[in-house]
């Protein structure tokens, strides 16, 4: 069966380097399968681009399974575009209408430089990871997981928390640029666990301490950055940070 065949208008972020000016470019691409995803487009006129002797649009992306976190964009105002717990990736454009204009821009932040175009340098979300999104004890072999004393809804409110993939839309949606979303999936992940009791304080501390040093912005409650979390990831995982960290700076 012959998929449907829309025209897309786009306008995109265009930026020689960090240092560069920015600015919108316009874009037609005609004939489009609507089965196609969205990075799909964008290769499409990166083709384009390149036979016609133009640089080509600079995006990051891996594993296009909606897993590795690498993708993001924001489109039309929506960190990953339009589509409810996708990621950019994932989008297809089937979810947009014959004739529609994109604007395609990078997740900006001040703790996320702009490198070239639609790529922004995410390498503060790995620092903060750094200062403590980690178990450092010895956790020895798995264990069947029946013989761990976890309750299963604990268990899978740490597993809630694990499906962070560290894309930066929840930053990239928050009007303060702040980082808890996924700081707090970290530290409520693995204060949930049991090999995670060791460094709970200090982990707290120490990865909000680097989220503020990195130019991260403070939650004030907007939710944006959960209806931006392509993973569903809650909020109420906010509220376990805020938590934890009391407790540890009380301690
Ligand atoms: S490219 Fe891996 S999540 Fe999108």
């Amino acid at each position: 069966m012959q998929s449907r065949k829309i025209n897309i208008s786009l306008e995109i972020w265009r930026q020689e380097n960090p240092e560069a000016p920015g600015s919108f470019q316009r874009y037609s691409l005609a004939g489009l399968s609507a089965d196609m995803s969205f990075l799909e487009m964008l290769d499409v006129l990166n083709e384009r681009l390149t036979l016609e002797g133009q640089e080509p649009v600079a995006f990051d992306h891996d594993c296009r399974e909606g897993i590795c976190g690498m993708c993001g964009a924001v489109v039309n105002g929506q960190p990953h575009g339009p589509e409810p717990g996708t990621t950019l990736c994932q989008l297809h454009l089937r979810h947009f209408k014959d004739g529609d204009h994109l604007v395609i821009e990078p997740f900006r932040a001040r703790a996320f430089r702009i490198e070239k175009d639609l790529v922004v340098d995410r390498s503060s979300l790995d620092q903060i990871i750094q200062a403590g999104g980690y178990v450092s004890v010895n956790t020895g072999g798995a264990p069947d997981a029946n013989t761990i004393a976890i309750p299963q809804q604990t268990a899978e409110q740490a597993m809630d928390a694990a499906a962070c993939i560290g894309c930066g839309a929840c930053v990239a949606a928050c009007p303060n640029a702040s980082a808890m979303l996924f700081v707090s999936a970290r530290v409520s992940q693995l204060a949930l666990l049991p090999q995670g009791q060791p460094e709970r304080r200090l982990r707290a501390l120490n990865m909000v301490g680097s989220m503020d040093e990195l130019g991260f912005g403070n939650c004030s409650n907007e939710r944006e950055c959960e209806a931006a979390c392509p993973k569903g990831i809650s909020i109420r995982h906010i509220a376990r940070l805020n938590r934890e960290f009391l407790k540890a700076a009380l301690f």
